[in-house]
């Protein structure tokens, strides 16, 4: 469960302005919602807040048994294992194979290193990069380099996964490919949060849409398309 109470926050420097205005909405466990709103509405925002590198200027943010106002910081790293994230640039590393991509985010929670490789392996298999396991980033496609990032934000089988942009710069057909793999996630009872500016994207598929903008949610089809008082 995410749930977010009178959300307000403002960014340093930001000349007064909130990057984010009293927003308030609970995501249930499984649920799949796009996250929607033009350039700096504050999409990005919300995901920095799930993911705990921003705090709110005020109100609150529940995550699961997680109160992200007074989680201690030693016990981020703990957290974040929660979420797997595919940032919008895929942040992938250049100079590392697919392989390695994806089981530094295991090694990063001190998983063993047989079961590192299974894992790896199995999911690569699932996202249909595994014969590219030796290749370096720069040597894949964009759709191939998503799916190193879809792999990784997975990898550690987190319960809530987020999804920065992430088909923002694909064609059609490897915008499907990520969402059908992401509404698999979501399958196999994940919470999956799709955060883009194409409405054609959040049109064709018929989901909760929460939409803000300058801050303020604005509509959530979960009621009816407007905003929760
Ligand atoms: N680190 C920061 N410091 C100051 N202001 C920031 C910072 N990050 C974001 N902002 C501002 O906060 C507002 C919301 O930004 P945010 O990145 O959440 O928007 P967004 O909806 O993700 O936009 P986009 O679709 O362009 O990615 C914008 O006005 C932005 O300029
Ligand atoms: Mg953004």
């Amino acid at each position: 469960m995410i749930k977010f109470e009178h959300v307000s926050v403002q960014y340093k420097n930001a000349d007064g302005r909130y990057a984010l205005n009293d927003v308030s909405m609970e995501i249930k466990d499984g649920e799949f919602v796009f996250l929607t709103g033009p350039s700096g509405a504050g999409k990005s925002t919300i995901m920095k807040l799930l993911l705990r590198e921003e705090t709110p200027k005020t109100g609150t943010i529940l995550v699961d048994d997680y109160d992200l106002n007074s989680l201690k910081t030693r016990k981020i790293p703990f957290y974040r294992r929660n979420l797997g994230i595919v940032f919008q640039d895929y942040k992938l590393f250049e100079k590392s194979t697919v392989y390695e991509n994806v089981a530094f985010a295991m090694r990063a929670v001190g998983a063993p290193s047989k079961i590192i490789r299974k894992r790896v392996e199995g999911i690569l298999d699932i996202l249909d990069i595994k014969d590219k396991y030796n290749k370096f980033p720069h040597q894949l496609s964009g759709g191939e380099r998503q799916r190193v990032a879809v792999a990784r934000a997975v990898v550690n089988n987190p319960s809530i996964i987020i999804a920065d942009e992430a088909t923002s710069n694909l064609d059609i057909k490897l915008r499907n490919e990520i969402m059908q793999i992401l509404t698999g996630f979501n399958n196999s009872g994940k919470t999956v949060i799709v955060i883009t500016h194409d409405l054609s994207i959040v049109e064709k598929f018929n989901k909760r849409v929460i939409t803000l903008n300058k801050g303020e949610l604005v509509s959530d089809t979960k009621n009816g398309g407007v905003a929760n008082e």
